[in-house]
């Protein structure tokens, strides 16, 4: 069912003064952003409105308890210059996975995809069309009760605004396998995309940062052994000519990115192993020769080639990224497909 959304276009817009060869991730915001706002169990007054601050009351509860969840996805420009979409359903499913667990009320498809597609049309000039950059899309969900008592909050407000982006890593990362704190457990938020799971990765990353690395692996919180995930990728590591990437087992995210890959590899008729993997694996393969390539998996990140793995203090140094088969294979695939330059025997593009 369609739903009628309002529109308050803005009177001038700001794309003429974006350097588009030089965005830094995340800071230069479109010109319009999507707001509906959740109250008396309804969703109300879905608008497409200029960008800009929001009034917030200092006790919102989201502030206050973390009641925030948030999804992140793409669109780009096609051959014939209209604008797509990847896998937003997909998107939007997760978001409502992430919405129960966080006990927040499932935002409606048509609410969602209607806004979505509406405002990439309204700022389909904000996507660049270089290599490897694309339309970041930010849709967020946050409890907005200004009540300081802890219970899920009874008002929500869902936006999505958008910002045009380069890569998330300009160069192949160096990382450290975390064996202090933990990312996540089972039974809580891990596969959930809360917005407290990236605050408390702040500290582990800026330690890590300052003995000289990019991003840090988490490990599994019992004997931390089994890789998790990564900063803000999910990991895989090519042994052999076996593809290795951790399981989905409650505690990392159901990367979309990450489950692009494995279609794509599985399409190809690659070896491709979902399941527990340990750093103590990973070193040995490396002492064997075996360890041909490791890339994490995201929206913002696409494909980031891992350069080096510090573990235990021994640096494992990967192979020069010219020489990465899968690596290379999935970026190009997956860039491709993103453009429409490459076939998508999927069905993962939606044209807006
Ligand atoms: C994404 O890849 O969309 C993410 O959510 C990572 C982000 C925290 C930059």
């Amino acid at each position: 069912m369609a739903i009628s959304v309002k529109i308050n276009k803005s009177t001038q817009s700001r794309v003429k003064d974006v350097d588009f060869e030089n965005i830094q991730f995340g800071t230069i915001f479109s010109d319009h952003m999507f707001r509906v706002d959740y109250e008396d169990g309804v969703w109300k007054d879905p608008q497409i409105l200029p960008y800009g601050n929001i009034s917030l009351a200092p006790s919102l509860s989201a502030l206050h308890y973390g009641q925030a969840i948030f999804e992140g996805m793409k669109a780009f420009k096609n051959p014939e210059g209209g604008a797509q979409l990847f896998r937003p359903l997909d998107n939007f499913k997760r978001m409502n996975l992430s919405a129960i667990r966080m006990a927040m009320p499932e935002i409606p498809e048509e609410i969602y995809m209607q806004g979505l597609k509406e405002l990439v049309k309204i700022d389909q000039q904000w996507i660049p069309t270089k290599i490897g950059s694309a339309l970041y899309i930010r849709p967020f969900l946050f409890a907005t009760d200004d009540f300081v008592g802890v219970r899920p909050s009874k008002t929500f407000s869902f936006i999505i605004f958008t910002c045009p982006v380069n890569s998330y890593y300009p160069k192949p990362i160096k990382v450290i396998v975390e064996e202090k704190y933990v990312r996540a457990f089972e039974g809580g938020v891990g596969f959930a995309k809360a917005a407290g799971n990236y605050g408390l990765s702040m500290l582990p990353t800026q330690e890590a940062h300052k003995k000289g690395f990019d991003q840090i692996i988490w490990t599994d919180g019992r004997e931390h052994n089994f890789v998790e995930e990564s900063g803000t990728t999910n990991l895989f590591f090519v042994v052999g000519d076996t593809v290795i990437t951790p399981e989905i087992d409650g505690t990392i995210l159901q990367g979309i990115t990450r489950d692009s890959c494995i279609k794509i590899l599985k399409n190809k008729g690659y070896k491709i192993e979902e399941r527990k993997i340990s750093m103590k694996e990973i070193a040995e393969a490396y002492d064997k020769g075996l360890l041909k390539d490791a890339f994490g998996t995201g929206t913002a990140a696409i494909i980031a080639r891992i350069e080096l793995i510090n573990y235990k203090g021994k640096e494992m140094i990967l192979p020069p990224v010219e020489e990465r088969l899968i690596s290379n294979l999935l970026y190009d695939t997956l860039g491709g497909i993103y453009t429409s330059t490459v076939e998508d025997p999927f069905g993962w593009v939606v044209k807006v």
